[in-house]
């Protein structure tokens, strides 16, 4: 049912932690099975983005993709790392159960919430991005997850 990949990322999630003093961080839930995602970004002065982590409270698939969305953010630009979908998560990882591509979502909005800290914190802009969803399920009742 699930990749190698799947499982190897499951298994040894790769960036697991928490940076201290992130330049960003941003947190995602999904209300529907409860489950929420924490992304840690840190942005030198250049805007690359040196280091990342992640912390998931949450089923196999979402730690998996966490996983892998911190890979593809490492070393990345801001801007190319608000391009990065849960599609290219997910085929990163071989895919998915069509039941867990929803999954893959907490990740992209992960990375799209800690952009927005980050551009909030400093005071820009940044181009192509607006407000992420605290929820991926927006407009279902709300939650926060503070
Ligand atoms: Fe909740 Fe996968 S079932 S994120």
């Amino acid at each position: 049912m699930y990749s190698e990949k799947v499982m190897d990322h499951f298994s040894n999630p790769r960036n697991m932690g928490e940076i201290e003093n992130a330049s960003g961080v941003g947190t995602v839930g999904n209300a529907k099975c409860g489950d929420i995602m924490r992304m840690y970004l840190d942005i030198d002065e250049n805007g690359l983005i040196q280091d990342v982590k992640f912390k998931t409270f949450g089923c196999g698939a979402a730690v998996a993709t966490s996983s892998m969305a911190t890979e593809l953010v490492k070393g990345k630009t801001i801007q190319e790392a608000l391009k990065i979908t849960n599609k290219a998560v997910t085929d990163a990882l071989d895919g998915l159960p069509p039941v867990k591509v929803h999954c893959s979502l907490l990740a992209e909005e992960a990375i799209h919430a800690a952009l927005w800290d980050y551009a909030q914190k400093n005071g820009i802009e940044i181009e192509g991005l607006s407000q992420p969803k605290t929820d991926i399920h927006d407009g279902e009742e709300e939650e926060t997850y503070e």
